[in-house]
């Protein structure tokens, strides 16, 4: 069975209901449908009724089985508005607002993941990643132990020869725009438990890449780098890691013993931690678009309950994908 076919089982096995908040967009209904029939997610959509018929009408959808909730009638929506002023009120929340923001399904969704009446949410068909993911740290937060959520990509390269079998993990590709040493090495460690608990890596080996290899260049940018690998060894000391590596010493063995020789990573890598948002989200598109990889995510990591991102360009199929990953991620498994 396949990487992506093995996590659409796990998904079915955990039995999860996850909300999709974007409830008249037209791809998102298509995969609703079919998460449905499946039998991969049960599925809320949030939006106003009428609309969300005539949408589902309109892309010839049934709706059968699905469940529809409208914010602004829902019997829900009192708890939850009095729920988001008591945790933003410190913040500078006032009734009224949190009235108008509970009525957008974003904030809604992201609620009732929070509050339990769902498991996960997606969305991202329609929003940009920054609108999704507010909502989701204003009230989901993160989970113990982790400060800073980040986001990362499962690659599944035709080159097998790279990674695991083709098999890779990109972070952080979606939401960081910087990360100071300590927070990549913390991004690091999260990844390598989506490595473990979604991509099925049994030994995640994680290089933090840079544009020198162990002291090549002479360089600040370099120099937070390596800074992060320190940190990670230490921090993590049953993880393999290192760096600061160039992309090839890090993934091709000659290049890697050439490079940096006695390296328990170079060579051999399968989890990739870039320098910033702007290295890892062109590196993961460019993969994707020159390399002919699959690349499936964002995955959000180190939320204390999962939602994920969609990429406005997805298909269905990248949606009905990142559903089966938000029900795979959670608590028991660390991602
Ligand atoms: N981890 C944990 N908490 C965070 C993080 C984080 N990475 N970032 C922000 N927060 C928290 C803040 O502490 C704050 O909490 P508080 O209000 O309780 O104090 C809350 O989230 C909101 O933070 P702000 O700084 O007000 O939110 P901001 O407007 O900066 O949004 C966001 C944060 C959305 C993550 C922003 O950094 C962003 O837009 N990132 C880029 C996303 C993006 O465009 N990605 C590329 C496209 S994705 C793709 O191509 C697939």
């Amino acid at each position: 069975m396949d990487l992506i076919a093995q996590i659409r089982d796990k998904a079915r096995q955990a039995g999860r209901h996850i909300v999709l908040a974007e409830g008249t967009e037209q791809r998102t209904l298509i995969a609703a449908a079919a998460i449905v029939a499946a039998g991969i997610a049960r599925i809320t959509l949030l939006g106003r009724e009428a609309e969300i018929k005539a949408a589902a009408e309109q892309a010839q959808v049934d709706l059968d089985g699905i469940t529809l909730i409208d914010p602004e009638t829902s019997p829900l929506y009192a708890d939850f508005t009095a729920e988001f002023l008591r945790l933003r009120e410190k913040k500078g929340m006032t009734a009224d607002k949190a009235a108008a923001t509970m009525k957008n399904p974003l904030y809604f969704g992201a609620m009732m993941v929070y509050q339990g009446v769902c498991q996960g949410m997606v969305a991202g068909a329609e929003n940009s990643t920054g609108d999704v993911l507010r909502p989701a740290l204003q009230i989901i937060k993160t989970r113990p132990g982790v400060s800073i959520v980040s986001g990362s990509f499962l690659i599944i390269s035709p080159k097998t020869e790279y990674g695991e079998g083709g098999v890779m993990i990109f972070a952080d590709c979606a939401v960081n725009p910087e990360l100071n040493a300590a927070q990549m090495a913390e991004v690091a460690y999260c990844s390598a438990l989506t490595a473990q608990h979604i991509a099925g890596i049994e030994e995640p080996r994680v290089a933090f890449l840079s544009f020198s290899t162990k002291g090549s260049a002479k360089n600040e940018l370099a120099e937070t780098v390596a800074e992060a690998a320190k940190i990670a060894r230490e921090r993590y000391p049953d993880l393999l890691s290192d760096g600061e590596l160039q992309l090839d010493a890090a993934i091709v063995p000659n290049v890697g013993a050439l490079k940096a020789p006695g390296s328990p990573v170079a060579g051999r890598a399968n989890v990739l931690i870039f320098p910033d948002l702007t290295s890892g989200n062109i590196c993961y598109k460019a993969v994707q678009r020159f390399g002919g990889a699959q690349a499936i995510g964002p995955i959000l990591q180190g939320m204390a309950k999962p939602v994920n991102d969609l990429s406005r360009g997805c298909s269905v199929e990248d949606i009905i994908n990142t559903v089966a990953l938000v029900c795979c991620q959670g608590a028991d498994c660390g991602c």
